[in-house]
């Protein structure tokens, strides 16, 4: 799948857009700055799969104080692009109701399925929200979404790794990369 610097995937072809490294950087000063919001509290992680998983192990471990981590599934029907409406396919088994939440969300497109899943956990009277993404693609942004923390803002370029597929595949590529023009 992966020469020196192009990687294809199926019938597409990415290019280098952020070295392992520039990355790991990067998820240390998120954790370092989460340590410093959340000093003597206990907070729960919670991490949209799929794409969160490998952004969410790395921050969690960069986070280096008590903490507890929890999964949700989301899924958009199919067809129905930013209108479309999304369904909890997997859901929380976690009481929320007074706990700080950090919602970590591997790339914020559209902000869809952040604004369906801040509505969900705001139900749950949470005690505070803190919203982490990976990636955030301005230009893509449709939905009023706050993101407290952003790893990297790009173009609106489809882009795969660190957790990212392209039809299944690249998840597991350490760097990220994107799609050659
Ligand atoms: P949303 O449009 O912000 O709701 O993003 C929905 C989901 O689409 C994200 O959580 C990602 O899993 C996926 N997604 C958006 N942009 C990309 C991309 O460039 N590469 C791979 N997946 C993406």
């Amino acid at each position: 799948m992966q020469s020196s610097q192009t990687v294809a995937i199926h019938d597409l072809t990415f290019v280098p857009l952020l070295s392992e490294q520039q990355i790991q950087t990067r998820v240390g000063e998120l954790g370092a700055a989460l340590l410093a919001r959340y000093e003597g509290q206990t907070p729960l992680f919670i991490s949209i799969l799929s794409g969160a998983f490998v952004f969410a192990s790395d921050l969690i471990r960069a986070y280096d104080d008590d903490c507890e981590v929890g999964f949700v599934k989301l899924a958009s029907y199919q067809g129905t692009q930013s209108s479309g409406s999304i369904q909890t396919v997997m859901g929380l088994e976690k009481q929320l109701t007074g706990r700080h939440v950090v919602v970590v969300e591997d790339i914020v497109d559209t902000g869809r399925t952040l604004h369906f899943f801040l509505d969900l956990l705001r139900q749950q009277n949470p005690a505070s929200i803190c919203t982490v993404a990976f990636l955030r693609k301005p230009e893509a942004v449709e939905y009023p979404v706050a993101v407290d923390l952003v790893g990297f803002d790009i173009e609106n370029q489809f882009v795969v790794g660190y957790g990212l597929d392209y039809e299944g595949l690249g998840r597991n590529l350490p760097g990220l990369y994107q799609l050659m023009e």
